[in-house]
């Protein structure tokens, strides 16, 4: 048994979509997730930034005692070099592979699409996992930089005709491929899942890449013992608006109680283990 928290972020608060499935499915785990509010959305900017950004975020939680890291965040998942990934002093885990071993399993027709930021789809991740999985499926990705725009601004109703709008466009590519299976490669995604659904209609399954990282990463900590804890649950962000309860509860589905803490990145030093990784940020 190892009770050190589970450490989890995202560029934004998507990635409690992450932590929501998390204290669904193991409520004993400490957690800390961390949203790097103040810089979302990390998706529409160069890969180079992306990098710099995560390595600060993770350098974030390295400060806290935790026994995994999770990257709630498709764009980060689909951006940060390996190299930095392995020189970590803990587990870690990202969306790319849980979600996309998910959506392989899934499928009926061999057919995926993907949904996912712009610089997640630019970077091929989930076409190049998919295909290691099965080189015989074919995937269909879409790029929807309106999605987190959207979803940040509270365009989540179901009923919402701005969203369908958008999401009718995105989508359309999809339908055509004749895709069965949809993965939401994208942690803020999840919060408009009715709207996508109703478009697509009930027989495509759609694949939640917070949910499916958070089973994963679970899976891990049971196959080294390395379960449990006082269910903690630690909330920090980059920036703090007014708003900050509301939009978490809409990602938690549950509210924040205390809310959250402001980390201030600008004091924290980038943990010494990326200096080995070698190359700069
Ligand atoms: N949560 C991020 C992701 O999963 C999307 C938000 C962003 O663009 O930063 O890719």
């Amino acid at each position: 048994m190892d009770t050190r928290a589970i450490g989890v972020f995202d560029s934004g608060l998507g990635g409690l979509t992450a932590v929501k499935q998390l204290h669904r499915l193991a409520p004993q785990e400490n957690v800390v997730f961390f949203g790097d509010t103040a810089r979302v959305p990390y998706g529409t900017r160069p890969a180079q930034t992306i990098v710099r950004y995560a390595l600060e975020d993770l350098s974030f939680l390295l400060t806290f005692d935790i026994k995994l890291i999770i990257a709630a965040c498709g764009t980060v998942s689909s951006t940060l070099p390996r190299r930095y990934t392995e020189a970590l002093p803990v587990p870690f885990v990202d969306v790319i592979g849980p979600t996309a071993r998910a959506a392989a399993a899934a499928t009926a027709n061999g057919k995926i699409g993907v949904l996912g930021t712009p610089a997640t789809i630019r970077s091929g991740s989930f076409v190049r996992e998919l295909e290691s999985i099965d080189s015989r499926l074919a995937v269909t990705a879409q790029a929807c930089p309106l999605f987190v725009p959207l979803v940040e601004n509270g365009y989540t109703a179901r009923d919402c005709e701005v969203t369908r709008l958008v999401a009718r466009e995105y989508l359309e590519p999809l339908m055509q491929a004749g895709v069965d299976t949809i993965i939401l490669g994208c942690t803020h995604y999840p919060i408009i899942k009715g709207v996508i659904a109703d478009i697509v209609g009930e027989k495509v399954t759609l694949i939640d890449s917070g949910r499916e990282t958070a089973r994963y990463a679970l899976e891990l900590l049971n196959k080294s013992d390395s379960c449990g804890g006082e269910g903690k649950l630690d909330f920090y962000t980059s920036d703090q608006g007014d708003g900050f309860e509301n939009s978490a509860e809409l990602f938690l589905g549950y509210s924040l109680g205390a809310g959250a803490r402001k980390a201030d990145l600008q004091r924290i030093d980038l943990h010494p283990c990326f200096g080995l990784a070698g190359g700069n940020p």
